[in-house]
C-alpha cells in the first residue's frame, strides 16, 4: 500500500477545496470544519491547563487558524503559527489581524525556534495525518522547544473510542494512493515515547466525553450546543517537560 505524503496529499485537498467552495467555507472544511466550535475548544482547552494572557504558544499544523482566531483577543503573548500548506497558515494571518504575531511554512517535521522558548506546544488534529515516526519526531522538537513545566496538547484518533470507527472505515475504502492520511494511535504507543521523550503524562481525555472547561457557549454545525464543558471528538493528551 501506498503512503501518502503529507505535504502534496493536504495541499492538493486544499486546492480542491478552494475550487469548490468560497474562501471562508473551504478554509473551514480543510482543516474539519467548525471553525469557530472547534477553535472555541482548543482555546478553552489550553486555557484550562495554565495558558495565561503573557504566554507564548506555537501551534503546529495551525491550518486556516481556528484556534489563533480565538485566541486573537485573548493571548497578548506571541503566537507562531506553522503549517504545511500556505493557503492555509496565510488565511490564519489575516483573519488574526495580529502583526506581532508569525505565521510560517512547516519545514516538515521541525520546530525552528530556539529550546526552551515556548509555554504552549499544541497539534490539534495534526498526528492524525502523520505517521508515527513523524509524530514522534515532531514530539521530539516539541521537547526541545517547550519550556521547563510548559505543556505539550495533541488531540489523536483510537480504536478505544467507538465514534472513531467510521474515520477508520472511510479509510479502509478509499483506495486513491493520494489521500489525506487518517492515522490511530494507541495510548500504549504514547506511555512508550513519553518515557522515552521524558516527558510526563498530565492527563488523557477519551474524545466523547466532556471534559474541556466552557468559557463560552460551543455551538456546532449540526446544532448540537455545549455549554459547561465540551469535548472536541478527538481524544486529547496532555504532556509536561520536567
Ligand atoms: C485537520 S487540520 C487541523 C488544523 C488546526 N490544527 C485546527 O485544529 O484547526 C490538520 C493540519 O495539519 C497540517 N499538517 C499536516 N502535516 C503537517 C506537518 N508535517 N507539519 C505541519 N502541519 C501539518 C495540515 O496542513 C492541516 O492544516
Amino acid at each position: 500500500m501506498n503512503t501518502p505524503d503529507f505535504k502534496t496529499s493536504y495541499e492538493k485537498q486544499t486546492k480542491e477545496l478552494i475550487e469548490q467552495h468560497n474562501l471562508d467555507k473551504a478554509m473551514s472544511v480543510a482543516v474539519g470544519g467548525n471553525f469557530e466550535a472547534a477553535g472555541k475548544l482548543e482555546r478553552d482547552l489550553l486555557i484550562q491547563y495554565g495558558l495565561e494572557k503573557n504566554h507564548n504558544v506555537i501551534d503546529v499544523g495551525c491550518g486556516s487558524g481556528r484556534l489563533a482566531f480565538q485566541l486573537s483577543n485573548y493571548l497578548e503573548g506571541e503566537y507562531i503559527g506553522i503549517d504545511i500548506v500556505e493557503d492555509l497558515f496565510k488565511y490564519a494571518e489575516m483573519k488574526c489581524n495580529r502583526s506581532d504575531w508569525r505565521f510560517y511554512q512547516a519545514p516538515g517535521l521541525s520546530i525552528p525556534e530556539p529550546d526552551n522558548y515556548a509555554d504552549f506546544i499544541c497539534f490539534f488534529s495534526v498526528f492524525t495525518h502523520l505517521l508515527h515516526e513523524e509524530s514522534y519526531k515532531y514530539l521530539q522538537e516539541a521537547t526541545r522547544v517547550i519550556k521547563p513545566k510548559g505543556k505539550i496538547i495533541f488531540s489523536f484518533l483510537e480504536f478505544k473510542i467507538p465514534s472513531h470507527w467510521w474515520i477508520f472505515e472511510q479509510v479502509l475504502a478509499d483506495n486513491r494512493p493520494d489521500k489525506v492520511l487518517n492515522q490511530f494511535m494507541s495510548r500504549d504507543a504514547i506511555e512508550s515515547w513519553a518515557g522515552h521523550l521524558g516527558l510526563e503524562i498530565i492527563d488523557i481525555h477519551d474524545g466523547d466525553k466532556p471534559h474541556i472547561k466552557l468559557n463560552d457557549v460551543v455551538k456546532w454545525e449540526d446544532g448540537l450546543t455545549m455549554i459547561d464543558k465540551g469535548n472536541l471528538g478527538q481524544s486529547v493528551c496532555i504532556l509536561t517537560k520536567q
